[in-house]
C-alpha cells in the first residue's frame, strides 16, 4: 500500500517487517537495524548478495555514538556540515549492529536522511533503520513511491509516500583509512563541497573485484535496455543502425527521426535539477518502445561528476 501514514509504517517495522521510506536521495527499503530477522527480509526482497552491506539511518548526529565508535575528527566535521543530508560515513561499528547489516565487516555505514516523514518515523522508533535503495539489486534506483510499487507491488506492505526525491541520486559515501578520508561513492554531495570541509580527500571508486562498496560495481544502476553513454548523441545516432532510439540529454533537445522518446534533464543547464530528474527519466525511457537508450555525458564538474559516475555504471562499454 502507498500511504503517507507514519503510524502504518511504525506498526510494520515493529513487527520485524520491511517498509519503503522516502529520503532526499532515493527511496529506501527499511527494517529495524538491530533485528537480524528483519534485515534478512530486505536482502531477500532485493535479491541482494549478502556480501553487500547496508546503510544504517539514524535520526540525528547525537545517535552516532550508539552505532559507531572511534570516530575520526574529520567524520564529525562532515557530519556537522552535511547532516541531515546525503552523506554516508563508514565508521568502526559497535557490537549492537548485527553482522548481516555490515556483511561481517567491522565498519558500519551511517547517515541522517533529510526528509521530514522519515525523520518523524526515526524519532518515533526506538531503533535505527537499515536501508538500501528500494530496487532489485543492480537496477535503477527509485525516486518516487510509484517506482517502488512498480518493482515490488504488494510484497512491500507499506510504501511511505514522501513525494519525488529532492536530490535524486544516492548519498556520497566517505570512509577512512588510518583517519585519511576516502570517497568511495560519488553522490548527491559534489566532491568539491566535501573538499571545502576536509582536506586530502582520496577517491577510490573503481574496484570491481570484492568491492568495498558494491555501489562501486562497474555495472549497477542499470536500465533493462542496452544503454550507451556518449559525448555527442547525434553523432552516435548517425553511425548507428538502431531504428528506435530513446535519448537522454542534458539541456538541449535534439530533432532526429530515429528518436522515439526523449528526456531533457534540465533545460536551464542546472546540474542539481538534472540529478533530481535523472532516475525518473531513465525509468521512463526504459519502459518506452525504443530499442536502445543513448545518453549524453554531463559536464564533468560538481554534481556532473556524480551523474556521470552513475551513467557510466548504467551503460555498456563500447
Ligand atoms: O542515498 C542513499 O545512500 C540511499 C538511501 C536509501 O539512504 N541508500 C543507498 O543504499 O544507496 P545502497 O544499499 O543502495 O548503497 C549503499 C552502499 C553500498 O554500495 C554498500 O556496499 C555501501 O553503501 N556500504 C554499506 N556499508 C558499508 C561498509 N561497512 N563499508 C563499505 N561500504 C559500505
Ligand atoms: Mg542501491
Amino acid at each position: 500500500m502507498i500511504t503517507n501514514d507514519v503510524d502504518k509504517a511504525i506498526a510494520v517495522l515493529q513487527n520485524d517487517d520491511v517498509v519503503a521510506i522516502p529520503t532526499e536521495t532515493v527511496y529506501g527499503l527499511a527494517a529495524n537495524a538491530y533485528s537480524e530477522a528483519a534485515v534478512k527480509k530486505i536482502f531477500d526482497l532485493k535479491q541482494r548478495p549478502l556480501y553487500n552491506p547496508l546503510i544504517v539511518h539514524i535520526q540525528s548526529i547525537e545517535f552516532l555514538q550508539s552505532v559507531a565508535t572511534d570516530i575520526p575528527d574529520d567524520a564529525i566535521k562532515l557530519a556537522r556540515a552535511f547532516w541531515p543530508g546525503p552523506l554516508t560515513l563508514i565508521l568502526k561499528k559497535k557490537n549492537n549492529i548485527p553482522d548481516i547489516v555490515t556483511a561481517g565487516k567491522n565498519t558500519v555505514a551511517v547517515r541522517v536522511p533529510n526528509h521530514p516523514l522519515t525523520l518523524e518515523l526515526l524519532r518515533r522508533l526506538d531503533f535505527p533503520l537499515a536501508a538500501p535503495s528500494a530496487n532489485p539489486f543492480g537496477s535503477i534506483s527509485p525516486t518516487t513511491a510509484q517506482h517502488v510499487h512498480n518493482y515490488f507491488n504488494e510484497e512491500v506492505k507499506v510504501i511511505l509516500d514522501g513525494g519525488p526525491c529532492e536530490m535524486g541520486i544516492e548519498s556520497t559515501i566517505i570512509g577512512f583509512e588510518n583517519d585519511v578520508p576516502i570517497l568511495y561513492r560519488y553522490g548527491s554531495i559534489a566532491r568539491e563541497a566535501i573538499e571545502q570541509v576536509i582536506h586530502n580527500l582520496t577517491v577510490i571508486t573503481k574496484s570491481e573485484q570484492s568491492p568495498v562498496a558494491p555501489g562501486m560495481l562497474l555495472s549497477h544502476y542499470a536500465p533493462k535496455k542496452t544503454t550507451y553513454l556518449v559525448d555527442n548523441v547525434e553523432d552516435f545516432i548517425h553511425n548507428s543502425n538502431a531504428k528506435k532510439i530513446a535519448a537522454l540529454v542534458f539541456k538541449n533537445p535534439l530533432i532526429n527521426a530515429a528518436i522515439v522518446q526523449q528526456e531533457v534533464l534540465s533545460p536551464t543547464g542546472n546540474l542539481q535539477e538534472a540529478s533530481k530528474n535523472l532516475y525518473s527519466a531513465l525509468h521512463r525511457l526504459d519502459s518506452s518502445d525504443a530499442d536502445i537508450i543513448v545518453v549524453e555525458r554531463m559536464p564533468q564538474s560538481g554534481l556532473g561528476e556524480s551523474i556521470n559516475d552513475r551513467l557510466q555504471r548504467a551503460s555498456i562499454k563500447h
